[in-house]
């Protein structure tokens, strides 16, 4: 079927209380991989690009031509998401290849800045009918916000959610609640209060980013409070770098290069199929 929106997809997840995962991806194998599993399990699946991954694979068009080409003749919802874009007129550009949702990160600015800018993006891609998804809040890499007092400032205040949707017509909302982006030095601590407040102030469909490393336990527990779009990067980027490093040691003759990177495409299916698991997403077409 052709790419859907983010929007008719988190409507129904939320209407049927599980979780959509969103799976970064930078080439073939990886892509591949996610929608294997995608398809395995008859789940709807969210493919995402960060703007470096788009410059990577050759730009928006060619991005969208490759996803089109690989799920069109699927059965299963498919959504080609650009995550965290700050410049609106590279989203602009997205929208217009093709992509189905859009994120504007303008979580740097003011909070007014950011409904400025949000607000522009939205009102772009509206007229195309593409979703699209801002955030409030920080949520940083796991770097940075090294004090617990620095990390409380930068999650959502659920008393600005409200006036933020409002204002900026979004489809989707990005919350800082504990979670970071990258590989995790301790546990994350995830506030489920935080969660669950903001939960009750809006019906907007919320996403939890960083899901690299988050305990099983809190994805499910996450969704039960209202997450209804889990955003996994790391751990596929971590996969495929892993599985080029063991087949280069191990075939170091090995000239085509189909069999050092090919494998990646099953280590990330695997992943991939682990994880519709716990959001409870298959069968949800
Ligand atoms: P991880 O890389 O920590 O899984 O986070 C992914 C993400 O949130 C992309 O926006």
């Amino acid at each position: 079927m052709p790419l859907v929106t983010l929007k008719s997809v988190l409507a129904d997840a939320q209407q049927g209380g599980y979780g959509v995962g969103a799976f970064n991806f930078n080439g073939i194998e990886d892509a591949r991989g996610i929608l294997d599993a995608a398809t395995e399990k008859r789940s709807p699946v969210i493919l995402m690009t960060s703007v470096s991954a788009v410059a990577y694979m050759g730009g928006p068009r060619a991005v969208v031509g490759l996803i089109r080409g690989l799920s069109d003749h699927l059965e299963i919802p498919v959504v080609l998401h650009l995550d965290h874009a700050e410049d609106p007129r590279f989203i602009a550009q997205c929208v217009d290849s093709g992509y189905t949702s859009v994120m504007i990160d303008a979580s740097k600015l003011s909070y007014e800045e950011n409904i400025a800018v949000t607000r522009e993006v939205v009102s772009y891609a509206r007229r195309l009918g593409v979703s699209v998804e801002a955030e409030l809040g920080r949520l940083g890499g796991r770097e940075e916000q090294v004090n617990v007092s620095a990390r409380e400032a930068a999650m959502t205040d659920p008393a600005d959610v409200p006036d933020f949707v409002a204002r900026t017509g979004i489809d989707a909302l990005a919350v800082a609640i504990g979670t970071a982006h990258g590989f995790y030095k301790e546990e994350p601590k995830l506030d489920f209060d935080r969660l669950t407040r903001i939960r009750s102030l809006t019906d907007v469909p919320l996403v939890l980013h960083g899901g690299t490393g988050v305990p099983e336990p809190d994805f499910i527990r996450s969704i039960q409070c209202g997450m209804a779009k889990i955003n996994v990067g790391t751990e596929l980027k971590y996969c495929c770098s892993q599985t080029v490093r063991e087949n280069v040691a191990g075939k170091p003759t090995e000239i085509d290069i189909r069999k050092l990177v090919g494998d990646a495409r099953t280590n990330c299916r695997d992943i991939v199929l682990h994880k519709i698991d716990l959001f409870g997403s298959g069968g949800k077409l």
